[in-house]
């Protein structure tokens, strides 16, 4: 018989080729377990209990109500997932939570979590979506509707904060704001990047544009940011108003909430609201334009899941669509780990053509 294995004229035989290991792949398919635990911890109070005050287990156990059974590895897995730090028996939050997911301190961004937390249940619905195409909220997917309860809305609003706070300060320094006198943020939310904007650039007047039930929410967080009066809220309906015109208009996370229709249809109206040399600003977690790197792919799947028509995209999607809507020329600028800016420059089509 010859032998099948033998390579070159020297008749050795080849090593077996190693088989894969499963384990990566095991581990990835488990991996919603550490998640989860995060997420029913923020939604305990678990990281606002323990910055008050370190504690035991019992204690813990009796403050947040819940039973014997399951606790003490719920709160070893966060020591080993390095959310909680213990000393013998005493819990305390690690240094990132305690900062974090603390609710009583400004930076924290627990609401990014809870939005997670409330999400979680819709990605056991991912097989429904890809079988039907449709959002898998049992709510409303409409802003106006989710908007009735003001709890919703203040739920949303540091949700978003959560989203944008790395956000804000690097735009503020990345895009050149030195010749520009004012910005509007097209759903802008409650200001909490309008306010990281106007904090570098004290010269810009600045505004939000949201939804009128956001304005409360707006009024309080510039009060709580001693914002007060130097940030404007504008009212109203992106889709059903004509948008306000300011040298910049910021679409944040914005775009990935609608179809490419409806995403059109916005930067039409931001290019008629600019002044000829405005900008219009665009971020969002973009998918590679290769469409190989995950986050941004799972980012987008999530947006799926919670909006009709919604999805994250990528760059070169972003810029045909600013061509489409007759802006001249674009630029591509990294933001955080997650964001990349696209600038869409309003130019005279003379100065578009040289310019490209
Ligand atoms: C995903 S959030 C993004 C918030 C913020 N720009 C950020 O980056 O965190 C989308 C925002 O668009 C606002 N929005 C939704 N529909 C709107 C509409 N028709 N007119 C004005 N704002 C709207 C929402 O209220 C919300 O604040």
């Amino acid at each position: 018989m010859p032998d099948t294995h033998a390579h070159g004229t020297s008749g050795t035989t080849a090593p077996e080729p190693t088989a894969p290991e499963p384990a990566a792949l095991l581990e990835l398919g488990q991996s919603y377990w550490a998640s989860k635990t995060l997420l029913s911890a923020v939604e305990l109070g678990l990281f606002s209990l323990l910055a008050g005050e370190p504690a035991r287990e019992p204690e813990i156990r009796e403050r947040l109500s819940l039973h014997p059974r399951a606790v003490r590895d719920f709160l070893d897995a966060l020591v080993g997932l390095g959310a909680l730090e213990r000393e013998g028996d005493v819990y305390r939050n690690s240094p990132a939570a305690d900062l974090y997911l603390d609710e009583a301190k400004l930076p924290f961004r627990g609401g990014f979590l809870k939005m997670l937390n409330w999400q979680f249940n819709l990605w056991a619905q991912l097989t429904e979506l890809l079988r039907t195409g449709a959002p898998q909220t049992k709510g409303p997917t409409h802003f106006d509707e989710f908007y009735a309860k003001p709890e919703a809305v203040r739920g949303f609003m540091i949700a978003m904060d959560g989203a944008n706070a790395l956000v804000g300060p690097a735009l503020a320094k990345e895009f050149d704001w030195s010749g520009r006198r004012s910005f509007i943020d097209i759903g802008g939310a409650r200001g909490n990047l309008a306010a990281a904007i106007a904090k570098v650039n004290p010269h810009l007047r600045g505004k939000s544009f949201d939804l009128p039930p956001v304005e409360p929410f707006f009024d309080e967080h510039m009060d709580r940011l001693g914002l007060a009066g130097q940030l404007d809220f504008h009212a109203g309906d992106f889709f059903t108003d004509p948008l306000p015109t300011a040298d910049v208009l910021v679409f944040g996370h914005v775009l990935h909430d609608w179809n490419d229709e409806q995403r059109l249809a916005l930067l039409r109206k931001a290019h008629d609201a600019l002044p000829e040399g405005g900008a219009v600003l665009i971020y969002d977690a973009l998918i590679d334009d290769e469409r190989r790197d995950p986050k941004n792919l799972l980012l987008s799947l999530n947006m799926q899941l919670v909006t009709a028509g919604g999805s994250e995209y990528t760059g070169a999607d972003c810029r045909s669509w600013l061509a489409e809507a007759g802006f001249g020329r674009t630029e591509t600028v990294p933001l955080t780990d997650a964001d990349m800016l696209i600038v869409g420059h309003k130019t005279k089509p003379a100065a578009t053509a040289a310019q490209v």
